[in-house]
């Protein structure tokens, strides 16, 4: 009989530093150190329900919304439902199943984690990786199972053994990421052969002027750093995955009149998608750092 697994290493609130030689590179015009900090005092307020103004919405109406499921709500910690910032709903292309090993990238107040728990049982394991300190001490003041994880570090540099997960989920995070193209290739190298990726995030249908680009607060609010669709499915590929299933999820809106004409002028628009890993691929461990996801 098999035992429930857990993921072992670093945990929420320990060092941010990964000790790793996973180098990223960020656009021209966009400063790195002021854009992590516009999405940690963003998604610390949205922790906190704090958040005055948002870009974006967040909560119950809005999961319910992108179809979440209200019984599939109704199991979850209210406080991780309530500061939900995600943009669509994937776990029906997850399709995870019980003892199923799940990565969430982004995690935030960890609902999506929660609800993957609920769908793996405690025969199965999810992790959940973010950056922002309140979102993982929310996340984990609301944890109540023994067999989901949240662990801080980046999406760029997984700190984890390469096939490690059968599926990775993400809501509303890659987005975010100023090397997309990397972020990719690690949720590839984490997957097992015939794994699943399955997010939901925001593209659009033009590129996102310079000027646009450079502005922090409308990158963390997921507009300003979205990536042209055909870009960012060609960063999918790139990292060995083939893309299975594709929907638009015409329910997603901005909040705010400047995210809003932002988001009309280039075609802004929240997708869901599943790509697979190839059963028979090889995959090379790219991180110094590496947790073991055990039995
Ligand atoms: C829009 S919120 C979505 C959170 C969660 N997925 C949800 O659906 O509620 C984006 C989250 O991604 C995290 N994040 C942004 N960039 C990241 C990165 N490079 N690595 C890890 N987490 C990141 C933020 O801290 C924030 O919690």
């Amino acid at each position: 009989m098999r035992t429930a697994r857990k993921v072992s290493g670093r945990r929420a609130g320990e060092a941010v530093a990964m000790h790793t030689n996973t180098t990223y590179l960020a656009p021209a015009g966009v400063d790195l150190e002021e854009l992590d900090g516009e999405i940690a005092a963003m998604y610390r307020d949205v922790a906190n329900e704090t958040a005055r103004d948002l870009h974006f919405p967040t909560g119950r109406g809005l999961a319910e919304a992108l179809g979440y499921p209200a019984d599939l709500l109704d199991q979850l910690p209210g406080g991780a439902v309530t500061s939900f910032a995600g943009v669509g709903y994937h776990l029906q292309l997850a399709r995870l199943l019980a003892g199923e090993r799940v990565l969430d990238l982004g995690s935030g107040s960890g609902m999506d984690a929660f609800a993957a728990a609920v769908q793996v049982g405690p025969m199965g394991l999810v992790a959940g990786i973010d950056i922002t300190p309140e979102q993982l001490a929310k996340a984990e003041l609301l944890n109540r199972d023994r067999h989901v994880t949240f662990v801080r570090g980046r999406i760029e540099a997984l700190p984890f053994k390469d096939r490690s997960f059968d599926a990775v989920i993400s809501n509303g995070v890659i987005n975010l990421s100023p090397d997309k193209r990397t972020a990719f290739a690690e949720a590839a190298r984490v997957l097992r052969p015939g794994g699943r990726l399955a997010l939901s995030d925001i593209v659009t249908d033009q590129p996102i002027a310079a000027r646009t680009v450079g502005h922090a607060d409308l990158w963390a609010a997921c507009i300003a750093g979205a990536s042209q669709t055909g870009t960012y499915l060609e960063h999918i590929a790139a990292a060995g995955l083939e893309l299975e299933e594709l929907q638009t999820n015409p329910s997603y809106g901005f909040t705010s009149e400047r995210a809003q004409r932002t988001s009309a002028k280039y075609g802004a628009r929240s997708i869901s998608l599943l790509a697979l890993k190839p059963p028979h691929t090889n995959t090379t461990n790219t991180t110094n750092t590496t947790q073991e996801v055990s039995q």
